[in-house]
């Protein structure tokens, strides 16, 4: 029997020209901190958009939130909210920009070092400042959820917190402020999206009918549009498809009552604190792996993954999970994301780093049922190899 509390109070304003709504969701005597990253915003208009619907508005800026967003520098924007007085944040950008954002909330109020925020995973987070995001990089759902990733730069330690005191209070998602994505963002927003669906998919069989379909009806878009999206980049409607599939891949629905893998992402957010590749390309790298060295434990989930997502049904078990594994791989690759540890020049001498730390940060019995141990996630990254 399905059992779960369900809460996103994220208020979604969806399609072309939606920026100009900003005025209206932002109260007028706000103090308004302009949160963004290296400067996309300026080169697509953005920037300018949300210049001209902020007009009226008391509005300050933070720039240079880095991909991968640093402890070092949210703390600098920490203290121009407390210069300023700043009472209303504004995220614009992708999952690093937002997921900052989130973090300068919760931190900006935090009596504690805000570090401690991401050492108890949010735990001691009881109130944050109030913020609006508005999306320009489908991939992570950080505009839809209480998730934030921060790092660490001085100790290479990359923490998850969620909380939810940091669910944006509106998203502004404009399909067509996407098409000027470098193709490697592209590619990653829609293996992220991807790899977010297994995670809360790829498991055992618990009934949740509604949840399963939802879900492999994500897989089969990003499957149709990821592709389009590359071929196309001005096509309106596959931008907005992959948009709202990002979305609706990571705010907690299909999420909802059923077990939860996250092994993937755990040795992923290791990899990239450690040899700095993309979120997305950790992801490509340790999935296809994580799959087939988890077999036994996801046979029946495999197998209709297998049937309905990618439409194998002749041969036996074996193979048709094999196959399945395959085609998604082709996929990833498909999207420009390579998927082995040697196409980053990464060999055996890394894995140990790799397990050393996960170790160190207690990541020792992940997945959804804390079976996967160091020694998994070694035959994992030999996999990878
Ligand atoms: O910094 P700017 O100049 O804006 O450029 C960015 C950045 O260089 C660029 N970009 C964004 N929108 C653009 C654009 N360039 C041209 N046109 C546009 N419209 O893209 C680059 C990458 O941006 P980033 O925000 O880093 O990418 P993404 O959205 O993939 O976010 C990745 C981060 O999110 C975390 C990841 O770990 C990583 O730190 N995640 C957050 C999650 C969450 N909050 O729920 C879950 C995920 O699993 C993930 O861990
Ligand atoms: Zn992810």
């Amino acid at each position: 029997m399905l059992n779960f509390d369900f809460y996103n109070p994220t208020n979604i304003l969806f399609g072309e020209g939606q920026i100009a709504s900003l005025s209206k969701l932002i109260p007028a005597d706000a103090r308004v901190l302009l949160v963004y990253g290296g400067g996309s915003i300026k080169q697509n208009g953005v920037y300018g958009e949300v210049q001209a619907a902020l007009a009226g508005h008391t509005v300050t800026e933070f720039a240079g939130i880095e991909p991968n967003p640093s402890y070092e520098t949210l703390m600098r924007a920490i203290a121009q909210v407390k210069a300023e007085k700043i009472d209303f944040l504004l995220a614009v950008g992708g999952g690093s920009v937002i997921d900052g954002t989130k973090f300068i909330a919760a931190g900006a109020l935090l009596d504690d070092d805000p570090w401690t925020i991401l050492e108890k995973h949010g735990a001691n987070v009881s109130r944050a400042m109030p913020f609006g995001a508005i999306l320009t990089l489908p991939a992570t759902g950080s505009e839809m959820n209480a998730a934030s990733v921060v790092t660490k730069k001085a100790t290479q330690e990359k923490f998850a917190f969620m909380s939810r005191q940091v669910y944006p209070k509106f998203a502004i998602l404009d399909p067509s402020k996407t098409y000027s994505l470098p193709v490697r963002q592209v590619g990653n927003g829609v293996v992220d999206a991807f790899a977010h669906v297994m995670e809360q998919y790829m498991t055992y069989p618990v009934g949740a009918k509604v949840q399963d379909r939802f879900a492999e009806g994500l897989l089969l878009t990003l499957i149709e549009e990821g592709p389009e999206a590359l071929a196309n980049p001005d096509d309106y409607s596959v931008r907005a498809n992959v948009m709202w599939t990002a979305t609706m891949a990571l705010n907690g629905l299909i999420g909802a009552g059923v077990p939860q893998d996250w092994a993937t992402h755990m040795v992923g957010h290791e990899l990239t604190a450690l040899y700095n590749l993309d979120h997305a390309q950790t992801l490509a790298i340790v999935m296809p792996s994580m799959l087939r060295a988890r077999k036994e434990g996801k046979r029946d989930k495999l197998l209709q993954f297998a049937e309905r997502v990618w439409l194998l049904t002749g041969g036996d078990e074996d193979t048709r999970i094999e196959a399945a594994i395959t085609r998604m791989e082709e996929f990833f690759e498909q999207m420009g994301v390579k998927t082995r540890l040697g196409d980053y020049g990464l060999g055996a001498k890394d894995i140990e780093a790799v397990l050393a730390v996960l170790e160190k940060h207690r990541m020792v019995k992940l997945g959804e049922k804390r079976d996967v141990t160091l020694a998994v996630t070694r035959k994992v990254l030999e996999m990878s190899l």
